[in-house]
């Protein structure tokens, strides 16, 4: 196995883009898991299921074929055969996710998977998501909780969105990660874990302390 850097943080924290980025800098595979659940919860709207009923979403787990891009550079992700890079972005998708992630049979199947992922990387891989430093990668090499103030979070979700209503999206953001923390803590950084505050960086600089800890890393 390579270098594991794992990453939690709250949905708003750029941890997606920032790990991303930092995988591109350091050569190293990305898995970004949050799109397994958000691809999930797309296949199970499609079949006109019910993302709240667990026994619609295992209906759909049930036969589920996911693929995504390894290389940070690429940003595809399937099912099946059909491309749902820019759909699983929606804001229904986003409404519909936690539903489906709480379904413990969910969570274990894709943890298989990523796990599967992880094991195949080298020399190294970025995995961002909820629960990457605590569940699915307890013992990676580098585990970080990227946060930021809940204000900052939303100001940036608004710019990624701006057809939409400002207070519309820091409500959304808020009631998501209120449900998320349930099912998992990333609020609070696991023992051995450590707190990357991108508040007051920029996007660069916010990569930058992510690979300067990898780098650093024993
Ligand atoms: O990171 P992103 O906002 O794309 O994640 C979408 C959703 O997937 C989260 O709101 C959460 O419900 C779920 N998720 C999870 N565990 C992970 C990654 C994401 O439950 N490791």
């Amino acid at each position: 196995m390579g270098v594991v850097v794992a990453v939690d943080g709250p949905a708003g924290s750029g941890k997606s883009s920032v790990s991303r980025e930092a995988a591109v800098r350091l050569g190293y595979a990305f898995l970004d898991t949050g799109a397994a659940y958000r691809a999930l919860a797309w296949a199970v709207l499609r079949a006109g299921l019910d993302p709240e009923s667990t026994h619609d979403v295992e209906a759909v787990l049930d036969g589920f074929a996911l693929h995504s891009a390894d290389d940070p550079a690429e940003r595809w992700v399937r099912v099946g055969d059909v491309d749902v890079t820019e759909a699983i972005r929606a804001p229904e998708v986003s409404a519909a996710v936690s539903g489906v992630a709480r379904v413990p049979a969910v969570r274990s199947t894709l943890n298989d998977g990523f796990r599967a992922r992880l094991a195949a990387a080298s020399p190294g891989v970025v995995v961002e998501g909820r629960d990457i430093t605590t569940v699915v990668a307890p013992d990676a090499d580098v585990r970080v909780l990227l946060t930021a103030r809940p204000e900052v979070r939303a100001a940036r979700r608004a710019r990624e969105l701006p057809d939409q209503d400002h207070g519309k999206v820091a409500a959304a953001i808020a009631e998501r990660d209120a449900r998320d923390s349930r099912v998992v803590d990333f609020l609070e950084a696991a023992e051995g874990v450590t707190t990357l505050d991108s508040s007051d960086l920029d996007f660069d600089g916010t990569v930058e302390a992510l690979v300067a800890l990898v780098r650093r890393a024993p």
